[in-house]
């Protein structure tokens, strides 16, 4: 162990021990923990990145890119840990992380807020931190070194303008399947959208409950909606896996998805675009999960001692019945 790791594992001392052992269990390397050069003599970056879990189709293609990108072979040992949707054990897996005495910590914090302290120790351990698509609300930005990600808020803007315009002046009783309670991507795209149909008073939003962005919570909230609620014109799912699972209970409940009951959401996965070419989804605001470069690019400029952008936004785009027919044969996720 060299006299700067040595350094890094005595500022977190014994209870970094424990994070490790919890972490065992979940966690997988892409290198084997001891190579520090590459064939070509060039420095090999070990990475520790905590994803958020396994909820949606589009954390799957989130973890395969990523995987699939920071490869021995393109430089990087990667350390892979699953959280489970649960911010303890993000906590836990960077704490693992600093005593391992990586070169960079990436994560994707499954909430917003209680960042701080092990943040904090990442600072102090000198491992430069990098956010990728969710984001934290730490007040000192200097926590992080970018985050990089798309724009939740206007995600929501954009599926909140369809409504509107696909509207016109019908009265509109909309149910709204929240993700998970206290992210980034809840919080961002319930403010765009309701911010888009603020001041269309034929435009209601009568239930709103979180769906945790899986199908089958998303299928369980709506089949409470549909009991509780006569009339239901539209389902705002906050992404495509909830809003799959509205279709099911749609369905179940005699009513025909995309047309008694239009349902719009956000992701652009596979499955989601699927239904939306088959007239049971309406209209999706994409979210990209294909991160992996740009978080190779950054590692490598922070690594570099570059400073890279504070905040690196995705470009994405939209998506009618039509387009997704169109863009379907060669989606890549
Ligand atoms: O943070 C991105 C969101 O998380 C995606 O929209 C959703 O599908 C995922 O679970």
């Amino acid at each position: 162990m060299s006299n700067h790791t040595k350094k890094r594992v005595s500022i977190v001392g014994a209870l970094a021990a424990t994070a490790l052992l919890a972490l065992a269990a979940c966690s997988t390397s892409g290198g084997t923990g001891t190579t520090s050069t590459s064939g070509a003599g060039a420095k090999i970056i070990k990475v520790g990145f905590s994803q958020v879990g396994s909820e949606s189709g589009w954390r799957a293609a989130n973890t395969k890119d990523i995987q699939a990108i920071l490869t021995t072979a393109n430089g990087f040992d990667l350390k892979f840990s699953d959280a489970q949707q649960k911010q303890e054990n993000q906590i836990q897996a960077i704490r693992s992380y600093i005593a391992q005495g990586v070169d960079v910590i990436a994560f994707s914090p499954v909430v917003e807020s209680g960042w701080d302290a092990v943040l904090q120790e990442a600072k102090a351990a000198k491992i430069p931190v990098v956010l990728t698509d969710r984001a934290v609300d730490s007040k000192d930005t200097s926590l992080y070194r970018t985050f990089l990600g798309s724009d939740f808020v206007k995600e929501g803007t954009l599926v909140g303008e369809w409504v509107v315009k696909d509207s016109g002046d019908k009265e509109i009783n909309i149910v709204e399947l929240q993700g998970t309670t206290g992210s980034a991507p809840a919080n961002d795209r319930m403010a765009g959208f309701k911010e888009a149909i603020k001041g269309h008073a034929n435009l209601k939003i009568i239930a709103s409950q979180t769906g945790n962005f899986t199908r089958s919570e998303g299928k369980t909230v709506m089949e409470g909606f549909l009991s509780a609620n006569p009339k239901i014109d539209l389902v705002f799912a906050h992404n495509d896996d909830m809003g799959l699972g509205a279709m099911e209970a749609i369905e179940a409940a005699g009513k025909v998805p995309g047309k008694d009951i239009k349902i719009v959401t956000i992701d652009a996965v596979k499955d989601g675009m699927q239904a939306l070419a088959d007239g049971k989804f309406n209209f999706i605001a994409e979210c990209s999960p294909l991160l992996g470069q740009q978080l190779a690019d950054v590692i490598k400029q922070v690594m570099a001692g570059k400073t890279p952008q504070q905040r690196i936004v995705t470009e994405e785009t939209t998506f009618t019945q039509d387009q997704a027919k169109a863009a379907l044969p060669t989606r890549k996720y």
